[in-house]
């Protein structure tokens, strides 16, 4: 079966086109920004972390349609005020740095509804959670509320997870707009 990362970057492909606006709201390390580099016309790419920044930069340098935004991002529509037909948000901390600077559920939860208003028709938000951590795991219960309370004339919503992993593994959830 398709493995957590795969599939995320799948359910993206398979509506982004190369004339298309992208935004990765996590940078990190910046594999999902050369993803979303490749497939679409221009990535808006945030992280709160210059370090993150950094790094995404370095892994990104064959490229030149990515805009690097360090700020929270819960404020994207102070940056991007175009309608986009690609997401992603990889939660949690960055890997190998201070744990504590991890995403959480009111910005999240802001950072998406600010999403769905740019979000074009046939566009996807997709959404790797990790509840195996305690602050991820209140995002976790958070993003289950607000997303399942979406109204469904308007938008698709699933879960991808494997059900018998021990330790609460990673997840997605992702939105469709209709
Ligand atoms: C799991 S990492 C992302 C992995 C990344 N997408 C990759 O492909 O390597 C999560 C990132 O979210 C960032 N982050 C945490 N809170 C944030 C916020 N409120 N706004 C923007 N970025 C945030 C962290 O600094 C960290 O770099």
């Amino acid at each position: 079966m398709e493995k957590i990362i795969p599939f995320a970057h799948k359910l993206l492909e398979e509506v982004v086109t190369r004339n298309d606006i992208t935004v990765d709201l996590t940078a990190g390390k910046g594999n999902d920004t050369l993803f979303l580099a490749r497939i679409s016309k221009y990535v808006f790419c945030f992280d709160i972390q210059e370090k993150a920044i950094e790094y995404s930069k370095e892994l990104t340098k064959d490229y030149n349609n990515i805009k690097f935004i360090c700020d929270n991002h819960e404020n994207l529509l102070k940056y991007v005020n175009t309608k986009i037909k690609g997401a992603i948000f990889n939660l949690g901390y960055l890997p190998g740095e201070n744990k504590d600077i991890t995403t959480k559920a009111e910005s999240t939860l802001n950072a998406i509804k600010s999403v769905l208003a740019i979000l074009d028709h046939g566009g996807r938000c997709v959404i790797v959670v990790y509840p195996g951590h305690k602050e991820g795991y209140k995002e976790a219960l958070a993003l289950d509320d607000y997303l399942s309370k979406l109204p469904q004339q308007q938008f698709e919503v699933i879960k991808y997870k494997f059900i018998n992993q021990i330790n609460n593994p990673p997840y997605i959830l992702a939105i469709e707009r209709i």
